[in-house]
């Protein structure tokens, strides 16, 4: 039987990136997202694309009961985000409570349904959070708390769990090349140095996977060589 995997934000971006590299590491994935349009991962008959919205909590409950009635679920990657950005007075409060709950009670939800059948199978949870966790973000600040919750969420959960083999890491990329920052007035800079691809956070992940039952990355941390942000043209 395939290893089976529950990851979230699969149908873009990093999301993307770790479906297809999962799907090459032999997995079979559950991949969430509400507009597969342009996903194009290469596995579809070990990738389920599971349409629809995380923040509809009696709906997402539903879809877990039903993909652990068939499966043994060993690793799940909490990667499904949104980002607001701006002077803290010009957010609102639907932007505010959209990254609050995608970014940090999503992850706290489906970990707390998963972890008995993770603790079962000595698995393994990612998070995908930011390096705006470990830092102060002008212009950021709710996105930031956000990724400093989920960071303090690792850190505890695996004091929590390590006894029982459970592994928890806080991934935490810098700027990538998605489409996180349509609704931000900046994006990357223009040299290739200045940002990461979805892929090399993908491939940080089958790093994770790839250590020793005895050794726990518990976070990492990736950077772009160079940094450059851009100013997008009004
Ligand atoms: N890009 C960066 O520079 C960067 C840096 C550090 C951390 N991160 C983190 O990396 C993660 C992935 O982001 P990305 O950069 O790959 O951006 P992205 O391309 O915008 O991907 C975000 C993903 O989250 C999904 N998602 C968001 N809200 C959802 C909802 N309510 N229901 C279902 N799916 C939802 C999106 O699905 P749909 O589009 O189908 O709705 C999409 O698959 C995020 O947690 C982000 O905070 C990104």
């Amino acid at each position: 039987m395939k290893p089976c995997a529950v990851l979230t934000g699969a149908s873009s971006g990093i999301g993307e990136a770790i479906g297809n590299m999962l799907c090459e590491e032999n997995y079979e994935v559950y991949g969430f997202g509400r507009d597969f349009s342009d996903c194009r991962v290469e596995s579809p008959n070990f990738f389920h694309r599971i349409k629809g919205d995380l923040l509809d909590t009696p709906w997402l409950l539903e879809q877990v009961k039903r993909i652990q009635k068939d499966q043994k679920i060993s690793l799940l990657i909490n990667n499904a985000g949104v980002g607001y950005y701006g002077l803290h007075e010009e957010l609102n409060t639907k932007k505010i409570q959209e990254m609050v709950r995608t970014n940090l009670e999503v992850p706290m939800i489906l970990t707390q349904l998963l972890l008995r059948r993770l603790k079962q199978e000595k698995g393994t949870i990612i998070n995908i959070s930011s390096v705006t966790a470990q830092k102060e973000n002008p212009h950021g600040c709710a996105y930031g708390a956000t990724k400093a919750g989920l960071f303090s969420f690792s850190r505890s959960l695996f004091e929590e769990a390590r006894k029982y083999g459970v592994k928890v890491v806080d991934l935490q990329p810098d700027m990538t090349k998605t489409k996180l920052y349509r609704n931000a007035d900046f994006g990357e800079g223009k040299e290739e140095a200045s940002y990461l691809l979805p892929e090399d956070v993908a491939e940080a992940v089958r790093f994770i996977l790839q250590q020793k039952d005895r050794l726990a990355v518990t976070h990492m941390t990736l950077r772009p060589q160079l940094h450059r942000i851009q100013k997008k043209k009004e």
